[in-house]
């Protein structure tokens, strides 16, 4: 099977098919409008591909995903750091212990912020959500980085994006930034910048950095979601490095996509409150009429489990054991999914709890605020977002992204006076 034959008017045309590494069809229509004169639409882009891409995999069908062809499960099961995992992403290859140590060395180097930034902090309303922070702060790093390569920008970003994140948090509770350690790993800095205090001494919790280390690198790529095709589509026009992840970051926001963690938490929390009746939140999710929607179900592609989902499910129990905790959140979410997973309407549907379903009860068991969830997933999805932008620029069939459409206004009509309206 190479080409597609398309019928249209009576004339039959024929287009090139590409197929994918795991046997996915895609019908180029790259020529399609210079031969019949149409386009095609669909809105959502659920049937249409924006470009080949080598970093990630996913089969909806059968749950499966991949970072560059390695089994999310069997890389969540390794002792794979983060920083490893988004070398992999942003570079295709895993790292030598040479090439890591290089690029943990590098990470370190530029996790500083210019000291002038931390005045942006106190200029923002106290409310501000942190998430309008980091991509303002992300923005503007233009400013204080004009210059600089891409692969400068790509370690400064990812670098600096977790300061940025940890003293937003810092500032919104009154306490003084804490600047990273060099000795610490990527996650502990994290950690360490947000929970530590100048007054006292803080080992960051050997269960928190695993934890933390789980979830980013869950949520460390995933094909051509929302975000990364803005990161893609803002990239196109040739915007720099800094500006495409802030764009990155406004779509992630988005209680649809990377807001959904944050939604999850007030619907288990506002359900608690509202005596835990879970049945009747299953029944307004069914209804038509209502615009409640069970947050953290169903998924664009997975018409299976998220396979991130069932990870997560079982670090929730683990993580709230080692803490010595018990959410009632946790009852409330799995009494919800064992509903949903039985009725007919979410199994017509194919609705699955996805990867944001169960990360809020294990973000708001390490001692996360809930407005900072949506600020985690950003942060471990920087480094897909990195990967995308490299694989764009570098990628001959690059063109700045511009749609068409089907024009459905009013016919040409002649200019009306407004005396004579
Ligand atoms: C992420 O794309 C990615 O890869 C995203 C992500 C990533 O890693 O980047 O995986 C991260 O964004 C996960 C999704 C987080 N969002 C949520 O949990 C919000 C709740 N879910 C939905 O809003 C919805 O399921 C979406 C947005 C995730 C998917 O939307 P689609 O594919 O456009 O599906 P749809 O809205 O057309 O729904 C199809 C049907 C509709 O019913 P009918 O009109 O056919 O009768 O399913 C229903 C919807 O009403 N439906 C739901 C539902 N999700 C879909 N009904 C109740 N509760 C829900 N959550």
């Amino acid at each position: 099977m190479n080409t597609a034959r398309l019928i249209l008017n009576g004339d039959e045309h024929e287009l090139p098919v590409v197929v994918g590494t795991e046997n996915e069809v895609g019908i180029d229509v790259t020529s399609l409008r210079s031969q019949t004169g149409a386009i095609t639409i669909d809105p959502g882009f659920a049937n249409t591909g924006s470009c080949k891409s080598a970093i990630t995999f996913i089969d909806g069908e059968n749950g499966i995903l991949r970072y560059r062809g390695y089994p999310i499960e069997q890389i969540a099961a390794s002792r794979a750091t983060f920083i490893e995992v988004a070398y992999l992403l942003i570079y295709g290859a895993l790292p030598t212990p040479g090439e890591m140590a290089e690029y943990s060395r590098l990470m370190t180097r530029h996790s500083f912020i210019h000291e002038d930034m931390k005045n942006f902090f106190n200029n923002f309303p106290p409310m501000t959500h942190p998430m309008a922070i980091l991509s303002a702060m992300v923005g503007s790093l233009s400013g204080y980085y004009p210059e600089g390569t891409d692969e400068l920008n790509i370690l400064r970003v990812l670098a600096k994006a977790k300061t940025i994140s940890a003293y937003a948090y810092k500032k919104s509770i009154g306490e003084p930034f804490v600047y990273p350690k060099p000795e610490l790993s990527y996650i502990a800095n994290i950690l360490n910048m947000m929970f530590s205090h100048p007054s006292e001494d803080y080992e960051v919790p050997e269960v928190l950095e695993r934890a933390l280390r789980l979830l980013l690198i869950l949520h460390a790529d995933h094909e051509q979601n929302c975000s990364t095709s803005t990161v893609r589509m803002v990239g196109s026009s040739g915007a720099g490095l800094f500006s495409t992840i802030s764009a990155g970051i406004c779509a992630l926001w988005g209680p649809l996509h990377g807001g959904a963690n944050q939604e999850v938490i007030e619907m288990l929390e506002h359900i608690r409150d509202d005596g835990g009746d879970y049945k009747a939140y299953i029944e307004k999710a069914k209804d038509k009429n209502d615009p409640f929607r069970l947050m953290g179900f169903g998924h664009r592609v997975y018409k299976n489990f998220d396979p991130r989902a069932k990870i997560l499910k079982e670090q929730a129990d683990n993580v709230l054991k080692l803490m010595g905790m018990d959410d009632p959140l946790l009852d409330i979410a799995r009494n919800l999914e064992d509903i949903a997973l039985h009725d007919d309407y979410f199994i017509e549907r194919k609705l699955y709890p996805n990867v944001d379903f169960y990360s809020g009860i294990i973000y708001k068991a390490m001692g996360i605020p809930t407005n900072m969830f949506t600020v985690m997933f950003a942060l471990g999805r920087i480094p897909g977002w990195i990967a995308h932008y490299r694989e764009m620029k570098a990628d001959p069939d690059t063109r700045i992204n511009r749609p068409r459409q089907v024009y459905v206004g009013p016919a040409e009509r002649p200019w009306v006076r407004r005396e004579e309206r």
